[in-house]
């Protein structure tokens, strides 16, 4: 991987007055599971995180979605934050078992008109609305079928995808098909650690090829139907994964974790192809079988955007025991480094300049279609003053140098033309439940009541000048 020489990164870290152009993104994301909560209202199914986080013991504090943000009966109110924060865009995710409880066959309108109200809402605020069509709540019905393992879900997922594009397009124009397949295939199949909490590794391969597939088919399903005024694309997580130092072995243990986590989506996705050297890496785990003719092809359409989700960077070295379960299939043994860096309430490493290095190597390597930000942010654990407000200078901090490092890839080239921040709110923090908050509006989850951070300010400020006043 191309290594940016320390004196030039610091050189990027300087504090002057920065401006975007002027058709520039600004936005703030979330997901359905994340902050909805009405989980039995209006012809919902279960999802396999209803199941999960009410499995004890495989969240903390044995948090659910129940109830998370009530955004299903709050929505207008968050509309509102959205507009006060000046954002262009809002990033959501559409719950599928709201919207098709069976997993197949009709829309269920309750829950289409949810959506439908959430959208107009948005547009009489003149907030686009950039949807995302599966970010992590498979109906359970589909998990009992097999879940992304199963080829048939791939189907289902371009089904649903197709079902819900058709009622939609005529409002909806930004359709992102899966976020972070990573998360969903190997914490989900093979650390287990996520929904459906599996631990085999040869079922995450299987499941991250499916998704890829459902990509695919959603895809092609959607655009043969569209009238040419939506944009398609994914969101990926990438973390640029470096070598704790230059001996052999660990520049090896990185090139693995490279594939695992970045090239294993973007190779099929822009190359058409999976790359050689991670078939050789996970050889034991699997026959590549279910890669079947014509998949391909399929999952390799033109994208007209890329979701790039940022949030810390890998050090690896070899060497290390291999721990089990784990979600780094075939490379189970290779150890993570602890840098010593300052590090979020996730335990991240905060390190801006591998969001420079990430959109840098897509912009150069892959030539990749039109960049967007669509998560980054950070967890911290500031509790609101006697006032009431929570003062986040780290988050500021944090999101001050990400925004930075984005300006310095547009600098050298890179197509990127928006950022989303995580999140809007506090919210249901997966296998965290509640315990970490990323919003830039704190929620008190007792009383419901949402006050803006002193972030939300700040951003509201960037977003208004379309740039970053000098630190
Ligand atoms: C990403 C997820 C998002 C949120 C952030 C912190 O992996 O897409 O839902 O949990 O991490």
């Amino acid at each position: 991987m191309p290594t940016t020489p320390p004196a030039d990164r610091n050189a990027e870290r300087g504090s002057e007055a920065l401006s975007f152009p002027t058709d520039f993104v600004w936005g703030a994301a979330t997901a359905s599971y994340q902050i909805e909560g009405a989980v039995d209202e209006g012809g919902r199914s279960a999802s396999i995180w209803d199941t999960f986080s009410h499995t004890p013991g495989m969240v903390v504090d044995g948090d659910t979605g129940d109830v998370a943000c009530d955004h299903y009966h709050r929505y207008r109110e968050d509309v509102a934050l959205l507009a006060d924060l000046g954002v262009s865009h809002y990033r959501f995710s559409l719950a599928w078992p709201r919207l098709q409880p069976e997993g197949r066959g009709a829309l269920n309108e309750a829950g289409l008109d949810f959506y439908v109200r959430l959208v107009e809402a948005l547009l009489e605020r003149d907030i686009t609305p950039w949807v995302t069509l599966y970010h992590w709540d498979l109906p359970q019905v589909l998990e009992d079928a097999g879940g992304w393992p199963a080829r048939e879900t791939a189907q289902r997922f371009a089904d649903y995808s197709a079902a819900v594009h058709a009622r939609l397009h005529d409002r909806v124009h930004a359709w992102t098909t899966l976020n972070e397949p990573w998360v969903a295939a190997f914490l989900g199949y093979a650390a287990g650690e996520h929904a459906p909490g599996v631990r085999d590794p040869a079922q995450a391969l299987r499941a991250a090829h499916h998704l890829l597939l459902g990509h695919g088919l959603a895809l092609e399903a959607m655009r043969a139907q569209d009238p040419g005024t939506s944009t398609f694309g994914i969101t990926l997580n990438f973390s640029p994964v470096r070598s704790a130092t230059e001996d052999e072995a660990d520049v090896e243990a990185a090139r693995r974790i490279d594939a695992l986590q970045n090239r294993l989506f973007l190779d099929p996705l822009l190359r058409g192809r999976y790359a050689e050297d991670l078939l050789e890496d996970v050889a034991d785990v699997t026959d590549g079988a279910h890669v079947q003719e014509g998949d391909l092809e399929r999952i390799a359409q033109p994208l007209d955007f890329l979701g790039v989700n940022y949030y810390f960077p890998w050090t690896v070295r070899a060497g290390g025991r291999a721990t089990a379960p784990s979600p780094w299939v075939g490379s189970e043994d290779v150890e993570f480094v602890d840098r010593g860096l300052p590090t979020t309430a996730m335990g991240w490493e905060i390190e801006p300049d591998g969001l420079r290095e990430t959109l840098t190597r897509l912009s150069d390597e892959y030539a990749a279609p039109p960049l967007y930000v669509t998560e980054n942010g950070a967890a911290f654990d500031e509790a609101p003053g006697p006032d009431g407000v929570v003062q986040d200078a780290n988050r500021i901090a944090y999101l001050d140098g990400h925004f930075r490092a984005a300006h310095a890839a547009r600098e050298r080239g890179a197509d990127v033309r928006g950022y989303f921040v995580w999140s809007l709110l506090d919210n249901f923090e997966w296998a965290f439940g509640f315990s970490r908050r990323f919003g830039l509006v704190h929620v008190d989850y007792p009383t419901q009541r949402r006050t803006p951070k002193a972030s939300a300010g700040w951003y509201a400020q960037v977003t208004r000048r379309n740039g970053l006043p000098a630190a």
